[in-house]
């Protein structure tokens, strides 16, 4: 089911999220929203906390930009080595039409849990190196223009802010309609 994205800096995607226990049948619907909803904005990657969720789980998807990749889902993800450095204009779904560039490490060790709960490791390069860092950055509260200056950082909590307003108004708008018929 697609979810809701929420737009920055709303509150919940300034929080930590927190270890999945079990990886059970709620955690894999979770994962099945989290795939529903990151390629129904056309992203390559998704963070529970994105959609309301305070847990540890990130979706990925590069393919779409990175030959060889495909889709992956990471469970309680742990960066246990991070080589090299390049920079990278980043967007991200809860930020719409922004991106800037971002310092990154080039290659990321990633250990984590399938959607089966077993145990895996990850060497990844290029865009899914870059990903993986921003995703497990959502996880910590942290969002991609906390790298970046405060002025143009600013800048960009002011555009969302009428972003937000601008969805708050549509989604009433959408919903008007609908509480008219419930209420013949
Ligand atoms: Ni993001």
């Amino acid at each position: 089911m697609v979810r809701e994205i929420l737009v920055w800096p709303h509150p919940v995607l300034k929080q930590s999220a927190k270890p999945v226990a079990h990886v059970d049948d709620s955690v894999r619907q979770l994962i099945q929203d989290m795939f529903d909803s990151m390629y129904a904005a056309d992203g390559v990657g998704l963070a529970a906390p994105q959609i309301g969720e305070l847990k540890n789980v990130i979706v990925l998807d590069t393919s779409p930009r990175q030959e060889g990749a495909k889709a992956l889902a990471m469970v309680n993800p742990q960066i246990v080595k991070l080589e090299g450095a390049t920079t990278y204009k980043e967007g991200c779904l809860s930020i719409p039409g922004e991106a800037e560039d971002v310092d990154r490490a080039a290659v990321v060790t990633v250990r984590f849990l399938d959607k089966d709960g077993a145990q895996q490791e990850l060497t990844a390069e290029g865009l899914l190196a870059i990903a993986i860092q921003h995703e497990t950055d959502h996880l910590k509260g942290t969002v991609f223009v906390d790298h970046i200056s405060s002025l143009k950082r600013e800048l960009i909590r002011k555009r969302m802010k009428k972003v937000q307003a601008f969805r708050a108004e549509k989604k009433a708008e959408d919903e008007a309609p609908k509480k008219k018929a419930a209420s013949r």
